[in-house]
């Protein structure tokens, strides 16, 4: 009986592979489900996204998803879009709070670059730890308001075809009246009742085909994270 180990690499990940010569050649694979997650983001951590519109409580709620998540004992991090790198200051800057909003092309693409910055630098390092990622925004940010401004949503796509897709992506709804009550001391220049309107008729696109998982945000804090926080077990007993 001979025992080789046969190094295969893939992206990002070195997939072991034992085989087993004995007579005839047996091939062992890892578990199926882990198979699975590797082959389809190269990773061993589980990426999970918040989406929904500006004052819809993303940035409270993803805050108290970490919170319970690490209580329950998974190694958990979060972190946010635009990202805290070059590009996503920028954006900040440039876009969100500039005199004026920038064409619905330059937002798109300057999104996109600092998304794939995000992924690279802060997401897949973590992912590869094997923690549980939360991003307070990620790519239907971008379908949704940038598609809202007009743009073709397989353009936008495409220009974020080098992120991967996340395990499980969460969007808050909340009606746009109340968000923009809610905004009002710190209104950006993407806000007002008629692009929420349109933003929210996007992400619902993607709530309809199954991508993004509704939880209604019209409750309290805490009712709004118990949601949450059922969704997120739900999956994650499900991916185990
Ligand atoms: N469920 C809720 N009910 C009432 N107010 C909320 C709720 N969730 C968040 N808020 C408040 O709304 C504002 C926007 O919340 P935030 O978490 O910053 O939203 P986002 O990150 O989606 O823009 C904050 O003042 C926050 O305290
Ligand atoms: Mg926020």
């Amino acid at each position: 009986m001979s025992v080789s180990l046969v190094a295969d690499q893939n992206r990002e990940n070195v997939v072991k592979r034992v085989l087993i010569k004995f007579n005839t050649s047996i091939l062992i694979m890892p578990n199926a489900q882990s198979l699975k997650r590797w082959k389809k983001w190269g990773k061993k951590g589980i990426f999970i996204c918040v989406e929904g519109l500006d004052g819809c409580g993303k940035t409270t709620q993803t805050k108290l998803l970490v919170r319970r998540l690490r209580k329950k004992g998974y190694n958990v991090i979060g972190t946010a879009e635009p990202s805290r790198g070059e590009i996503g200051n920028f954006i900040k800057k440039y876009c969100l709070h500039g005199m004026k909003r920038v064409s619905s092309v330059v937002e798109a693409l300057l999104f996109a670059a600092d998304r794939f910055e995000h992924v690279e630098k802060e997401v897949i390092p973590a992912l590869d730890e094997g923690k549980l990622v939360i991003s307070d925004r990620y790519v239907y940010s971008s379908l949704a308001y940038q598609g809202a401004g007009g743009l073709d949503l397989k353009w936008i796509e495409r220009i974020n075809e080098h992120a991967m897709r996340p395990d499980l992506a969460i969007f808050i709804d909340v009606e746009p009246s109340i968000v923009i009550q809610r905004l009002k001391p710190r209104k950006s220049v993407m806000e007002n009742l008629e692009t929420q309107r349109k933003v929210r008729e996007v992400y619902m696109k993607f709530v309809e085909n199954g991508e993004l998982v509704k939880v209604n945000g019209n409750k309290s804090k805490g009712e709004v994270a118990d949601d949450i926080l059922r969704v997120v077990l739900r999956f994650l007993a499900k991916a185990n």
